[in-house]
Order: C-alpha cells, then sequence, then structure tokens
C-alpha cells in the first residue's frame, strides 16, 4: 500500500492535568562518534499520586511515535489502577523526535536529511536506558532497590519487549500491549498478508467485505487498465462520473493518482476501524461511535447486485465517514489528504525507512482489498531520495532477536497483549513460547484495548488480561521489595 498504517494508540482529549511535565538533557546520538556529546530536551511526565513508598515500583511508558500526551492519554489503566495496585511512581517518556523532543530543536530541522537519522528505535532505547539509570540513581535507589516494569503500546509495546530483551539488568518486566515484533521479513513463518486479513473478517462478520471488496475492484480495475492517460478520461468517464457523484468528491478525479489517493483513503480507514473497533465511543480523527467497524457496515445494507456503482460509492463515502466525518461536518470528499487528523506521520515514516519495516500488504484474495505485493526496489528508492536512508529490512530481529521461537526462549518477564480483533495481532506472539513469555490474547477487543482506563462496557476479556497482568508485574517485582510490600502496601 502506498501509505502506511500507524501503529497509534487512540486517544481522548483529557481536561485538566494530572502529571508534572519536565525535561531531560539527552544525548543525541548513542552510538556514533560524530554530534560528541551534543545533547537535547527530552520531555517526560511524572504521575505520583499513587506513590507511598521512596524505593517502590516505577512504571515507565517507552513512549511511541507521537506527542507523549497521546500516549498519556491512551493508557489511563497504567496510570490509574495499575498505579493504584502497585504504589507505584508513574513516568511516561516521549519518544524522540515526536511532540517536543526534537534533537535538533525543531521538527523542520530534526526531520532534514543528515539530521534524521538519529531516529531509530535502538537511539529511542538508549534513550530510555539513559534516562532510567540517571532517574533511579535521583530518587537514591540501588541495583537491587525500585523495580521498573516498562509498558508499551504499539509500536512503543515493541519498545517495551525490546528493552526488557536488550537491557534486563535495567527493567524487571516488560508488559508489550498489541506489540508486532515479528512482524518482520526474517521471521520465521511470517505472513505478511495476515493483516489484511484480519481486518476482513471483521467486515466479513459484520455482512458487508463483499460489498467493500467489489467498490476496490472497480477501483484497482481502473488503475491497472494500461490506458494512456489522455484516452484515461474518455474511456471511463460513465464510470468515473459514478464514482465522483458517490464519493462526493470535492474535486473530481482526474487521473490515475487520484484513483490510487482514493483507495488509499477508503482501505485507510477501514484498517483504522479495525483497529479502533472499541465498545465505546472513541476520537481518534474525528468522533467515532462505539464498534465503528461494525456501524460502518450499515450503508451497505441497501445494497445488491442490481445496484449501481453510483450507489455503490455512496455506501462506501458513508461507510468510512465514521471514521473521517462521522458528525457530518464536511460538504464533500477530500481524498487527497492524510488519514489521522492532527497526528504528523512523517516521523513513523521515517523510521519505516530504517529499522522498523514490517512489509505488510493486501493480496485482495484473503483479503477484501487488491493485490499490492511489496516492492522493495521502489521503496528503497523512495527512502533514499526522501529521506536519504536505506530501508534494513533485518535488523530489528537480528539486533533485538525473535527469529524464531527458540531464539525468544531466552528472554523473561515479557507480557504480550493482544486484541483478537485487531490486525496487528498478525504479527505479536499469540501462541505459547514459554512461561517466562505471558501472552494474554484478549478475544473481541481491539488494538491496545488493555492498557485503556478501564470504563463501562469493557470486554470481560480485556478485565481478566489487565488482572492477570497485575498479578504477573506483582509476582516478578516483589524481588527488589520489602516481603510485605503488598500486603501491608498501604502503610508505607
Ligand atoms: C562535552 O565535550 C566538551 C568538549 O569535548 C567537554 O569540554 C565537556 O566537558 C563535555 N561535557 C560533558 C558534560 O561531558
Ligand atoms: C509533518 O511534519 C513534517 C516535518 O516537519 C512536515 O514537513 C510536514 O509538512 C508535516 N505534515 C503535516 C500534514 O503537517
Ligand atoms: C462487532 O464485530 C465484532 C467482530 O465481528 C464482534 O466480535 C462484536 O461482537 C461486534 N459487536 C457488536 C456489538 O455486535
Amino acid at each position: 500500500m502506498k501509505n502506511l498504517i500507524i501503529l497509534l494508540l487512540i486517544f481522548s482529549l483529557a481536561c485538566s492535568e494530572p502529571y508534572q511535565t519536565k525535561y531531560f538533557d539527552q544525548l543525541i546520538d548513542h552510538i556514533g562518534f560524530e554530534t560528541g556529546n551534543k545533547t537535547f530536551k527530552q520531555k517526560y511526565l511524572i504521575k505520583d499520586d499513587y506513590y507511598r513508598y521512596d524505593k517502590g515500583p516505577i512504571l515507565f511508558y517507552s513512549g511511541n511515535e507521537a506527542p507523549v500526551e497521546f500516549g498519556f492519554n491512551g493508557a489511563g489503566f497504567m496510570h490509574t489502577t495499575l498505579a493504584q495496585e502497585l504504589n507505584a511512581l508513574v513516568v511516561f517518556m516521549e519518544h524522540r523526535y515526536f511532540g517536543e523532543s526534537q534533537p535538533f530543536g525543531t521538527e523542520k530541522e530534526s526531520f532534514k536529511k543528515g539530521n534524521n537519522k538519529y531516529l531509530t528505535s535502538f537511539q529511542a532505547l538508549n534513550d530510555y536506558v539513559k534516562f532510567l539509570a540517571w532517574f533511579k540513581q535521583s530518587l537514591g535507589c540501588g541495583d537491587k532497590e525500585c523495580p521498573i516494569v516498562a509498558v508499551g503500546a504499539s509500536y512503543g509495546g515493541m519498545l517495551s519487549a525490546w528493552i526488557r530483551m536488550k537491557f534486563p539488568e535495567i527493567i524487571d518486566v516488560s508488559l508489550a500491549s498489541s506489540a508486532p515484533i515479528f512482524l518482520y521479513e526474517n521471521r520465521e513463518g511470517i505472513d505478511e498478508t495476515l493483516f489484511y486479513k484480519i481486518v476482513t473478517d471483521t467486515y466479513d462478520q459484520n455482512g458487508c467485505s463483499k460489498q467493500i471488496h467489489s467498490a476496490m475492484k472497480i477501483l484497482t480495475d481502473l488503475i491497472d487498465s494500461p490506458l494512456p492517460s489522455f484516452l484515461f478520461k474518455k474511456q471511463y468517464k460513465k464510470i468515473l462520473d459514478e464514482i465522483n457523484q458517490g464519493i462526493k468528491t470535492c474535486k473530481p478525479i482526474n487521473d490515475q493518482d487520484n484513483l490510487n489517493n482514493l483507495r488509499s483513503y477508503i482501505d485507510q480507514a477501514y484498517g483504522y476501524m479495525s483497529m479502533f473497533n472499541y465498545p465505546q465511543e472513541g476520537h481518534f480523527v474525528s468522533k467515532m461511535p462505539p464498534w465503528p467497524a461494525n456501524y460502518s457496515c450499515t450503508p451497505f445494507e441497501a445494497i445488491n447486485d442490481k445496484s449501481s456503482i453510483s450507489q455503490l460509492f455512496q455506501a462506501v463515502k458513508k461507510s468510512v465517514d465514521v471514521y473521517y466525518d462521522f458528525e457530518e461536518q464536511k460538504e464533500c470528499t477530500n481524498f487527497n489528504t492524510g488519514s489521522t487528523g492532527d497526528i504528523n506521520t512523517s516521523g513513523y515514516v521515517i523510521l519505516s525507512c530504517a529499522d522498523i519495516i514490517q512489509p505488510i500488504h493486501p493480496n485482495g484474495i484473503t483479503d477484501m482489498f487488491y493485490n499490492s505485493p511489496w516492492d522493495k526496489d521502489s521503496y528503497q528508492q523512495y527512502c533514499q531520495e526522501t529521506f536519504g536512508l536505506t530501508p534494513n529490512y533485518d535488523y530489528a530481529l537480528n539486533f533485538y532477536g525473535g527469529k524464531n521461537d527458540e531464539e525468544m526462549k531466552q528472554f523473561s518477564r515479557i507480557i504480550f497483549s493482544n486484541g483478537m480483533l485487531d490486525p496487528w495481532n498478525s504479527g505479536s506472539p499469540t501462541n505459547f513460547i514459554s512461561d517466562d513469555l505471558p501472552i494474554l490474547n484478549m478475544y473481541a477487543a481491539a488494538h491496545c484495548s488493555d492498557l485503556r482506563l478501564p470504563q463501562n462496557g469493557d470486554i470481560e476479556s480485556v478485565t481478566q488480561a489487565r488482572i492477570q497482568e497485575a498479578k504477573y508485574i506483582k509476582q516478578w517485582i516483589q524481588e527488589k521489595l520489602p516481603a510485605d510490600y503488598f500486603t501491608k502496601k498501604s502503610q508505607f
């Protein structure tokens, strides 16, 4: 697919701020020798309302690809229920190159070719390790005190798993929520098309995958047409007119690029709605109803074999507007805009041209989309021209480990949680590996459901996963706490 689906957590808007905002002088480069000891200000949030005991546990959020407040708002379970359960000190750290944590001052300067090369997962892990070493010291904690639990969501979940895999002496336990650490080309047996099959399953179960597939096929046939562009409009005038009418495009489609953009606009909506198919109302690009993916099938109820192309695309428009414009604020459809609202995905695209390359793609057979094999040559060319970077497909698994389950067995005390409706479970550990790597598969749950603020309407599997998570964490941090910590914790 042309546009990458990013791995964000859904967020809701917070009213007041229950945390303090701080900045840490962080090294720009932990690995090379070009920038010397030059530093930048890395943002972090501290929340201590449940912290009682000086040398108690630290819950550390390994920030992902967004301003840190988004992570905070998306991970309510961690800084309320779980923090209370452990009487932990909560720290949320912003990922370098996102939000205010710009290594070269501004986003514009930091994202420039040359300056962008310090945006890698390993630099990010080193940020967290360097910070935590200092932070523990500043609290007066010794090595055998103040256990640290790394928590992460999605890409941040991969970081929370990897930080424990690479730095077990600093991180005691990790909770990796919806973390597709196996979704790399060099993982044994990886299925790069499973992601879009899982997306499709949801729409299939809700009765509209066939209709969506019909619309995708019409667009794809036009896109794949070998006609020269001057003939393009003429030959397909009637079909294009019907599509324009159905979609209510702001500007009529008039070339292949437009068609490609429209197709991405549609498939991204279906991808995100399936990731964010929560039982409660949510906000991402804009407001969405409970169970947005299910809801988005309703416009297709009136569609059958006799429906016109225009009627089919009218249903597609209503359906994807559950994601883009649920409150019906827009006069017409502008499919050339990004699909993630206020969240700027440029940083994640850079990571995807460095060491986080997850080659997921649809095939149009096991999914309702279209055949779109991963084209490594053109992808490499794109990364080199745009960012001056060459993607390293094998880096993550070669460096962190996890090419197969045997390799995973050397690691311990990482909890992997998965939503079984979430397409990212296609690349997360979902099958038993070892007792030291518990896997919590939550049926009927979406992306990072467990980390969200516990609330009415939560699915039982999610509630159960949270209970298990707290249990494992307590068991594994106990050795760095007083023997009676959990029985008498309110007295500390
Ligand atoms: C950073 O490097 C400069 C030049 O080598 C040196 O004078 C300075 O002491 C260093 N600062 C720190 C904090 O290490
Ligand atoms: C996202 O950030 C990049 C880098 O600063 C910038 O070039 C781009 O215009 C931004 N995109 C949007 C949609 O704001
Ligand atoms: C929505 O669809 C999912 C996936 O098919 C299903 O598990 C869930 O129960 C549905 N929700 C409702 C309220 O029907």
